[in-house]
């Protein structure tokens, strides 16, 4: 169900040249493009609103590595032939309107916001990273990477006081839940 990670299958529970495996690696790829997508416009949201505060600077470098990220998934959508989710338009809103929502509650939220995107992110290509194992080394190396600079994030808005903002903690449970429902609807979508 929504909200809770399904146990790990990994690509050598399936056999090969099982549809079901080209289909579990266009899923992740679908999936992981979304995210970087959304990630993208949440960021481009809170810019709209901060890009001329201090925290202005580090937005911009979190941007920039997303749009790096997503690049990447979007030539892997191309080599492999996987469509995007039908959901693309709902995260170009949906995305934008959580970063702007969240920088105008001021710096620190708009670093909480990124703490629980990140955390979410993190736990999501964790597990697709043990799913893909051996089976899919680059894929899964490129996934190891960008969980990195996920992580690097997080500890970014930790720096800026994510913490510091008042309600972190409803703040933080409510984007994670929404971030694990945007997940479970891309993979399907
Ligand atoms: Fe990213
Ligand atoms: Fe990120």
């Amino acid at each position: 169900m929504i909200g809770k990670p399904e146990p790990a299958k990994t690509l050598a529970d399936l056999m090969p040249g099982d549809p079901g495996r080209a289909e579990t690696v266009a899923r992740m790829i679908r999936v992981d493009q979304a995210g970087e997508y959304g990630a993208k416009r949440i960021y481009a949201g809170q810019l709209a609103v901060l890009g001329r505060s201090r925290a202005a600077p580090a937005l911009r470098r979190m941007a920039e590595q997303e749009q790096k990220h997503l690049d990447t998934f979007n030539r892997l959508m191309v080599e492999r032939r996987v469509r995007p989710t039908l959901l693309q338009p709902l995260w170009h809103v949906a995305g934008f309107a959580l970063g702007a929502a969240t920088a105008l509650m001021g710096e620190k939220a708009a670093m909480a916001c990124t703490v629980a995107v990140e955390e979410t992110i993190d736990e999501h290509y964790r597990r697709q990273a043990a799913a893909l194992a051996a089976e899919e080394p680059e894929l899964k190396d490129t996934i190891e990477e960008f969980r990195e600079d996920e992580l690097e994030h997080r500890a970014t808005a930790l720096e800026h006081g994510a913490k510091e903002t008042p309600g972190y903690e409803p703040l933080t449970f409510a984007i994670k839940r929404a971030s694990r429902l945007a997940i479970w609807l891309s993979e399907r979508f």
